[in-house]
């Protein structure tokens, strides 16, 4: 048995009543990597291996349910154009963008991208994220996805980072399909999903759905595909333009709806009646310089479970850091530091469909915590742009 003494404030999901709880002066015992316990300084019983938290803050380790950790290169000269007025989607008609990100990882040898995963998982933990959901989507050829996804996996398994894989081979049109979409998408549906789905490399599949990108009628044809190789669905829609994504999300029993910066009512209602967690990124919403985030208030209004993730991504949104999502959502949804925690833990794990092992502090959970710099919750969000994990621990072991 093991034991965290000295919790100035334990900040948790109860995963029975889906309330944040906070207790004050308090202990976190575990065995092997699951939870065992939580109770009071008062009550804390004599263990083999003590650590202390020395009255700081204590939560669930962070959940990242939409990052795209496997790329090579740098696209710094897209965020200098961005500012200086070019937008994001004229930037990617004209080559860049995507395109740009799929050129670089192509040319680019396993040791140079199993090095930069390697790094981009390490970012993860040291802000105190300990699980995240991955994407590939910059290799954009049967070769190139097998090869992104091979390396993710392979970097994943000797990493204490828990990475949930997913397939996004449909996050653009590469070059040389241009004037030939179509067949893209049938080496889409024919050959990489059931190759992914053969060597057990993703357990996801996403499409990002946007005009001059993938249209509804062909996401569905993917998703199709996807769901006859076994592999869930999530799915980049309604980012800029409303066009029924967030409909065929429920139509299709996606686990989530990402981005939704443009969504309707209707749309809001369709993830209702589906299911489908909504996942907010406001980082892309501030790193592309927009001002409509996507309707967080209106989400939660309809008792939709929000999650807020990264993004992480060398494009949209280049930042590992959750702190700061929970920052933006207390600015610009009004969150509490409850809602913004649970939006990053527990919320996070329900669109993984593993909100019974991660994502709470609780008996039987896995033993995934964050000791941080700060005293208490509402501490947390407040001083904003800096990293306050100061220790983390995944299934019960101090990274
Ligand atoms: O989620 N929206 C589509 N895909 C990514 C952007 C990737 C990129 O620009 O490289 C996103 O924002
Ligand atoms: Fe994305």
């Amino acid at each position: 048995m093991s034991i965290l003494k000295n919790i100035g404030e334990l900040a948790t999901v109860n995963p029975k009543s889906g309330e944040v709880e906070k207790i004050s002066d308090a202990f976190l015992q575990w065995s092997g990597e699951d939870v065992v316990k939580i109770g009071l300084m008062d009550e804390i019983p004599n263990d083999t291996e003590v650590f202390d938290a020395n009255g700081m803050l204590v939560t669930a380790g962070l959940v990242d349910a939409h990052t795209h950790p496997v790329f090579a290169g740098s696209r710094a000269n897209e965020f200098y154009l961005r500012n200086s007025g070019v937008p994001y989607m004229e930037i990617a008609k004209k080559g860049g963008g995507i395109r740009a990100s799929v050129r670089m990882l192509r040319e680019s040898s396993d040791a140079t991208i199993r090095t930069q995963v390697q790094k981009n998982l390490d970012g993860f933990i040291a802000h105190g994220t300990t699980t995240i959901e991955g994407k590939s989507g910059y290799g954009l050829s049967v070769n190139d996805e097998i090869r992104s996804l091979k390396i993710l996996n392979e970097v994943a398994e000797n990493h204490p980072l828990e990475v949930v894989p997913t397939f996004l081979g449909a996050h653009e049109v590469p070059d040389e399909y241009r004037e030939n979409r179509n067949e893209y998408i049938r080496i889409v549906c024919e050959e990489m999903i059931p190759k992914v789905a053969e060597k057990e490399l993703a357990e996801y599949c996403d499409v990002f759905c946007e005009e001059g990108v993938f249209s509804v009628e062909e996401s569905r044809k993917i998703f199709q595909a996807a769901k006859e190789n076994g592999l869930k669905i999530r799915f980049h829609a309604e980012e800029f333009v409303a066009n029924g994504g967030a409909q065929l999300a429920a139509e299709v029993g996606a686990h989530s709806a990402d981005h939704l910066m443009a969504i309707e009512d209707s749309g809001i209602e369709a993830l209702k009646n589906g299911k489908v967690v909504p996942i907010a990124l406001p980082g892309t919403t501030f790193f592309l310089g927009k001002d409509s985030f996507a309707p967080v208030q209106k989400m939660l209004k309809a008792d939709l479970p929000v999650a807020l993730a990264t993004d992480f991504n060398p494009g949209s949104s280049f930042t590992q850091n959750l702190q700061l999502m929970m920052t933006i959502g207390c600015v610009q949804f009004g969150f509490s530091a409850e809602q913004a925690l649970k939006s990053v833990t527990y919320n996070a794990a329900k669109s993984l469909k593993r909100e019974d092992k991660i994502g709470c502090i609780s008996a039987g959970f896995q033993a995934d915590f964050v000791v941080w710099n700060v005293s208490n919750l509402d501490e947390l969000p407040y001083l904003f742009g800096t990293n306050h994990a100061k220790q983390v621990f995944k299934k019960g072991k101090l990274i």
